[in-house]
């Protein structure tokens, strides 16, 4: 392939997947439309892109006893892990605020890690801004599901 040619085939590659992604961030703002908060009055959305290129969206939902809430992402994502999908390029996430970009919370970021320390994470404002990150970035040297195969002390010869 020619330089021009490739150059003009990455640059239709970063568009796509711009206003792919543009696309995803809408997701999760018409999501947020969804949350049920009537204890935080804090609207969250999320909307998760799996590989196949398969949208899921989630809101927070709230409940009278309060720490049985759920927040948006978590919804997201196991609504795509009960159909099948745990392969997963991006999530984006939605708030009300416009003058701070949404940032996941920290169990959301273990939940997120479950499935790969290696993908994207927008955080968004209302006008459609964000901020990218990976999963790696927002909980650096976390905790997996490979750390659980990892060799262990016998415990009989504790100390
Ligand atoms: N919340 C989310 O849904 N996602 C986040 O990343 C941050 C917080 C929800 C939980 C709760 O319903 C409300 O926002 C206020 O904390």
């Amino acid at each position: 392939m020619g330089d021009q040619k490739m150059r003009r085939e990455l640059f239709k590659g970063l568009n796509d997947r711009f206003s792919g992604m543009k696309e995803v961030i809408r997701k999760s703002l018409e999501a947020r439309k969804f949350a049920y908060c009537p204890y935080s009055k804090f609207r969250v959305g999320a909307a998760l892109l799996t590989h196949d290129g398969t949208v899921f969206t989630g809101c927070n939902v709230e409940n009278a006893c309060f720490n049985l809430g759920i927040c948006a992402e978590r919804t997201a994502i196991s609504k795509a892990v009960s159909e099948g999908y745990r392969d997963f390029k991006a999530i984006a996430i939605a708030s009300d605020m416009c003058e701070h970009f949404i940032s996941p919370c920290g169990g959301c970021r273990q939940f997120m890690r479950e499935f790969g320390a290696n993908w994207d994470v927008y955080l968004s404002k209302p006008d459609g801004s964000y901020v990218e990150m990976t999963v790696e970035e927002l909980l650096p040297a976390s905790f997996g599901p490979e750390d659980l195969q990892m060799k262990k002390a016998n415990i009989r010869n504790e100390f």
